[in-house]
């Protein structure tokens, strides 16, 4: 009825880009920031040490960390008239929603960030959307859960943080372990960048109309809230204990996930690019071994997650589909083991992701990309007359 379509021969694809950010194969399972191995730096640096890698290409020395970590905590404190903003929010209120509404304010206070000029600039933007965003991220929880909303205290370490803004009380100290730091630190790792993934190419599509890096944030915050996507790892858990309750009977759960007339999905199984193996969900899987015997847990959900995956990897429709564990299958184990609450695991993983996507909109924004705007092939009716509405 439409006849042969053919785009404009022309035409300049704006659906992909070039970047020198995140390398990799899906097929070979390899992942690499800046042409360094996710394995060396998940066991060898600390996120920040990874953000400034992702962020500005090189591995920092110890004199440029502590000057990126210092210039950090220039920018930690939130404008108080923001407390006003998350008291609007229903304590019910998904903390993943409330940080995108929140990250989104923070343009309304800090102007300047929409369109950076220059190096200062841009750097400036990075430090204060690494140091506010942190703790925007908490106050969703502790919002939710009714605690006095916490600051940032600029003699502690990034990390460290993150734990004392989300558990310290005013009835006392909270006491850091390094176990929990180290655990987290290899997490965020692990969730730096992932190259053009949905949430990434949104904040890159964004920016690209010259929106601020705010607003662009705040859009990746809510495409990476998905199921599909960072919601995963929530939904991981909620499904493992689902099967848990319904007697950890893996079988049963494989085949739902087959029944095409079941919406039931193995949630943290397949991938749009890695089809042998996500390197991540190795690595997290080793970790949360290791995790759970230092800290002493002995949680069941992992048992059930090891011979969920057990099963899968021998079952012929998850093996004819390709489809094996990603970085959201373990993840949530560890975050749970480490006194995470289930819905705040997505945030976790926008804290992991944020130097990604701060890195590819600064990419995007230096190389002068144009205003991103992917075509389509048109396969509606073809030209016809009006007709008159007493002919309708
Ligand atoms: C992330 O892109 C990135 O890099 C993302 C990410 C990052 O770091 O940014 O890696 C993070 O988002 C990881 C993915 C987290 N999502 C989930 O775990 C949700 C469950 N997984 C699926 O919904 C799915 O596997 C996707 C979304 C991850 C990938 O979707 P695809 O590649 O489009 O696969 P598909 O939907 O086309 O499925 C192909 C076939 C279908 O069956 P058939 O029609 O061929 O019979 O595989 C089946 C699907 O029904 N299938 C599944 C399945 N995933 C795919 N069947 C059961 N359980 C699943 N999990």
């Amino acid at each position: 009825a439409t006849g042969a379509i053919t785009l404009d021969p022309g035409y300049k694809n704006s659906g992909s880009c070039k970047s020198e950010i995140t390398f990799l194969d899906g097929e070979e399972g390899i992942l690499r920031y800046r042409g360094y191995a996710i394995e060396d730096l998940a066991e060898k640096a600390n996120f920040l040490e990874v953000s400034y890698l992702v962020i500005f290409g090189e591995l920092p020395t110890a004199q440029q960390l502590e000057q990126f970590e210092n210039d950090i905590r220039k920018y930690t404190l939130v404008n108080e008239e923001m407390k006003n903003i998350i008291d609007g929010f229903p304590k019910t209120a998904h903390p993943m929603g409330v940080l995108s509404s929140l990250t989104s304010a923070l343009t309304a206070f800090n102007p300047k960030v929409v369109n950076v000029e220059n190096e200062k600039e841009m750097y400036d933007a990075v430090c204060k959307t690494m140091g506010k965003f942190l703790v925007l991220a908490t106050w969703t929880f502790r919002k939710r859960s009714g605690f006095p909303l916490n600051y940032y205290d600029n003699t502690k370490g990034y990390v460290e943080n993150f734990m004392r803004l989300m558990f310290e009380l005013p009835t006392g100290p909270y006491a850091i372990n390094p176990i929990v730091v180290n655990a987290l630190d290899k997490l965020f790792i692990l969730h730096a960048d992932h190259e053009q993934n949905c949430s990434t190419s949104t904040v890159r599509m964004v920016g690209s109309s010259h929106a601020g890096l705010f607003a662009s944030i705040s859009a990746g915050v809510s495409a990476l809230w998905g199921p599909l996507h960072g919601g995963a790892n929530q939904a991981v858990l909620e499904m493992l204990e689902e099967i848990q309750k319904d007697g950890g009977d893996a079988e049963k759960a494989l085949a739902r996930a087959k029944d095409k007339n079941d919406p039931f999905r193995l949630m943290g199984f397949g991938h749009r690019v890695y089809k042998n193996f996500d390197p991540r969900a190795k690595i997290i899987k080793k970790a949360a071994d290791e995790v759970l015997a230092e800290l002493g847990v002995n949680d069941p959900i992992l048992n059930i997650a090891k011979q969920l995956e057990e099963a899968a990897l021998v079952d012929p429709y998850f093996v004819e589909r390709k489809l094996y564990p990603n970085v959201d299958f373990y993840s949530g184990i560890i975050y749970r083991a480490l006194g995470i609450p289930t819905d705040m695991f997505t945030v976790l993983f926008a804290i992991g992701r944020l130097p990604g996507w701060i890195a590819q909109w600064k990419e995007m924004r230096v190389n002068k990309e144009p205003i991103g705007r992917p075509r389509q092939v048109y396969v509606g009716a073809p030209l016809r007359p009006f007709k008159p509405m007493n002919e309708r």
